[in-house]
């Protein structure tokens, strides 16, 4: 019997598979998808509550509040600023609306895994640059290059490593391509980032027609369940991937909230605070259990496990079977690390506790 096929490329993917446990029932720990430590914002929560009218109307296709709300908070031009169902909305857009079946996009090696999926997904190539110390590294981009490629996905910075590269690599990254090449500037953990070599990409994608900057209402600003992220870039670049987005994808909850936590600067700067505080935390609790690990600028890290019994897959179990949900990385090649999110005071203490009778096992 004939049925509908798929497009090939399609046929060959396999569809993403977080780790979010079987059920939330019984306390379980999810310390697997980089969410915030602190929940979200109460002002955001507040203005959720008021959202309970006018539920047959449709969301504004543009909401010029919530742009607004953007441009103040990062003194940004609100004709550059575009809306989505969360940055992964963005990142699927932008390979659909620039990249053609015979184009190439290039992504980094442990480049954040939406990356690729998009690329195949549009029916174009992916080239994969090899990091160097699971860092995103430029001259291996730069390699990459040829005239068919078309799109550089970048995340700065990167998911799962927490590594990044500094400004002047990204400058010069961006120097050496040609203008016909458009740089995706995921900076998607930007808001935590407390380094001084570090930039979120707005000015290079403020000053320059081939470069676009991702951002995210789903870490720093706790608003992962509401589905909202936002790019940067030329009006240009706007208007059409605004051809491509779905009219109506970012819902009148996730504005409202939005609009909320983005005014909201003093739970930004707590959270913040408290990523600082135990991230330095985690490091010295791992170093004094000699695991290694990747120092991070994120609000997670990946950390790396011997090859014995107190392997990543063993650890991953054991750590379930406590009720602690942390992200195996086999689906990155990484089958010897896993990615645990900085979580809140309690559940940290119990992660590293867990962690310690594994090893002690
Ligand atoms: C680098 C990076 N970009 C984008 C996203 C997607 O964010 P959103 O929830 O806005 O789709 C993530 C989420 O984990 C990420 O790690």
């Amino acid at each position: 019997m004939d049925f509908p096929t798929t497009r090939p490329n399609i046929e060959k993917l396999q569809n993403y598979k977080p780790n979010f446990g079987k059920s939330k029932i019984g306390n379980l720990i999810r310390l697997s998808a980089n969410e915030s430590a602190l929940g979200a914002s109460l002002k955001a929560i507040e203005a959720l509550k008021l959202f309970s009218y006018d539920l047959n109307r449709y969301p504004p296709q543009v909401s010029e509040e919530l742009i607004s709300a953007i441009s103040k908070r990062y003194s940004l031009a609100k004709k550059k600023i575009i809306l989505g169902n969360g940055s992964d909305e963005l990142i699927s857009i932008l390979a659909q609306t620039f990249l053609n079946s015979e184009d190439e996009a290039i992504y980094t090696e442990f480049g954040f895994l939406q990356f690729p999926q998009a690329i195949s997904i549009a029916g174009a190539k992916g080239v994969v640059a090899n990091d160097v110390k699971f860092t995103a590294n430029v001259d291996n981009i730069l390699s990459k290059i040829n005239k068919n490629t078309k799109i550089i996905f970048l995340a700065n910075p990167n998911n799962p490593t927490g590594t990044f590269i500094p400004k002047k690599e990204v400058m010069r990254l961006h120097k050496s391509i040609p203008s016909n090449i458009l740089l995706v500037y995921d900076a998607a953990y930007s808001e935590y980032v407390i380094d001084n070599d570090y930039f979120d990409g707005s000015e290079l994608a403020d000053a320059n027609e081939n470069v676009i900057m991702l951002r995210t209402f789903s870490k720093l600003h706790g608003l992962a369940s509401l589905r909202l992220g936002w790019g940067y870039a030329s009006e240009n670049i706007i208007d059409n991937l605004m051809k491509v987005r779905g009219p109506f994808s970012v819902n009148t909850a996730a504005i409202m909230a939005g609009v909320a936590a983005i005014e909201d600067i003093e739970f930004q700067n707590k959270s913040v605070q408290h990523n600082i505080k135990w991230m330095s935390w985690f490091e010295k609790e791992l170093q004094s259990i000699n695991l290694d690990f990747q120092s991070s600028i994120t609000n997670f890290l990946l950390i790396r496990f011997p090859s014995n019994r107190y392997n990543a897959q063993n650890a991953e179990s054991f750590l379930a079977s406590k009720g602690i949900l942390v992200r195996g990385m086999k689906v990155y090649g990484l089958s010897n690390h896993l990615r645990v999110s900085i979580g809140n005071e309690e559940e940290n203490f119990k992660f590293i506790k867990e962690l310690k009778a594994f090893l002690a096992n």
